[in-house]
């Protein structure tokens, strides 16, 4: 397997520069606390105890969505996971930022603004691009070394993250070793029965890319969450429409991937499983079902799969030598929308196969409803690359890593 260097390889009392991937859920305004500070609070404060000047880059959401929100708030969460503060610039690399990296003491931490309130960050471009923006070349001469813990957003072009590591001597964080080891080694096994994928969240794009490329490795895709809608609404129900001005959940999603959701439906569909309902909330503040005939889209929010759904799909997970779950299948954080989720986890750790959780906000879920850890074979705090992995892609972060060992 192809390697990198990683913190244990630094030089003593360094200025770095650490990329993580704190992007959390966000509820009324509030920034949930869960699993990727706890992981990634083992990196820097490996870090600060090892005498560093260590300054942390993350983001939080996409513009114009509400979880875009400033990194305030993950400090205190992160430090709430260390014996060391965190102190925190609402400014990424003007001038403000750099004062404040210049004032750090050894072992000292500070985190910087979200990287995406940077118009260099975004979009996704080359490498050589992206080093060659004011961003990078302003905050790089202030670091001895970059560190990228943020295996979960490696797979994004953005500055922080394949910027750095043309300009710096780069190494890889605990999370990104842990990661990296774990999510390879699955696309590379082989298993001898059944192998299902359960995915939701709510970037189905990215999963129906998966689903594409995955055709021949996976034997049954149970659906749920944003994709589960697309393809009832491909299968002719009513679903998966953005009901209020401000949703932008579906159509877009729709509009992107129409083609690719029609064919695998044509070519595949023995090979994928539908929701049969979706629940929503009555007038009484209540869950209610639909079967899928019933769905009305123009009326409804739906928020979970129903449960004759979950029923359905419970012994598809436990028939598996294999189960690799991505993404929620309901609002689970809202208790009377989590039968889809928890009944799909719940499922998997009752099995006795080889399983994966991924999707940053679904393994919430695990503590959430009382499940153990210990129960799968890893649970990834990775979403998107976590199942990039999984079809064998290479992930540019990482790929820049082991170029730099090399
Ligand atoms: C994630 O939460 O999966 C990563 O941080 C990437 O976020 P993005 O999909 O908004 O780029």
């Amino acid at each position: 397997m192809a390697s990198f260097n990683t913190i244990d390889d630094l030089d003593d009392a360094q200025r770095v520069l650490v990329r993580l991937d704190l992007n959390s859920p966000v509820e009324d305004g509030e920034v949930q606390d869960n699993r990727r500070f706890q992981r990634h609070a083992e990196t820097v404060g490996e870090l600060a105890d090892e005498g560093h000047r260590v300054v942390l880059m993350a983001h939080q959401g996409r513009p114009g969505r509400d979880t875009f929100v400033s990194l305030e708030q993950h400090a205190d969460i992160l430090g709430s996971y260390l014996d060391h503060e965190v102190g925190f610039v609402d400014d990424t690399y003007g001038d403000d930022a750099l004062d404040a990296i210049d004032a750090l003491d050894a072992g000292e931490i500070l985190l910087l603004e979200n990287t995406r309130m940077c118009d260099d960050e975004l979009p996704e471009e080359d490498p050589e691009v992206k080093a060659d923006t004011e961003f990078v070349e302003t905050l790089a001469p202030e670091f001895d070394a970059y560190i990228n813990d943020a295996y979960s957003a490696a797979h994004r072009k953005h500055a922080s993250l394949v910027g750095f590591p043309l300009v710096l001597p780069a190494f890889a964080g605990r999370v990104m070793e842990t990661e990296y080891e774990a999510n390879t080694a699955i696309a590379s096994r082989e298993f001898d029965g059944q192998v299902t994928m359960v995915v939701g969240g709510t970037k189905a794009t990215d999963v129906i890319g998966v689903m594409e490329t995955l055709g021949d490795k996976i034997d049954t895709f149970c659906l749920g969450g944003i994709a589960s809608h697309l393809f009832l609404r491909a299968a002719g129900y009513e679903s998966g429409y953005d009901r209020h001005e401000d949703l932008d959940l579906y159509d877009s999603q729709w509009e992107a991937n129409e083609d690719v959701i029609r064919r695998l439906l044509e070519e595949r569909r023995d090979q994928i499983e539908l929701p049969v309902g979706l629940a929503y909330e009555d007038d009484n503040g209540e869950r209610a079902e639909h079967t899928r005939e019933e769905l009305d889209a123009g009326s409804y929010d739906y928020m979970d799969i129903s449960e004759k759904t979950v029923e359905k799909y419970d012994p598809t997970i436990r028939n598996s030598d294999a189960v690799f779950l991505k993404g929620a299948l309901g609002v689970f954080e809202e208790e009377k929308f989590s039968a889809g989720t928890v009944g799909a986890v719940k499922a998997i750790a009752e099995t006795d196969c080889f399983s994966v959780v991924g999707g940053g906000d679904t393994s919430r879920s695990i503590e959430m409803y009382g499940m153990d850890e210990d129960s799968f074979d890893h649970v990834s705090i990775a979403g998107g690359a976590y199942i990039r992995a999984l079809t064998g892609a290479d992930l540019p972060g990482v790929e820049l890593l082991i170029d730099a060992a090399n």
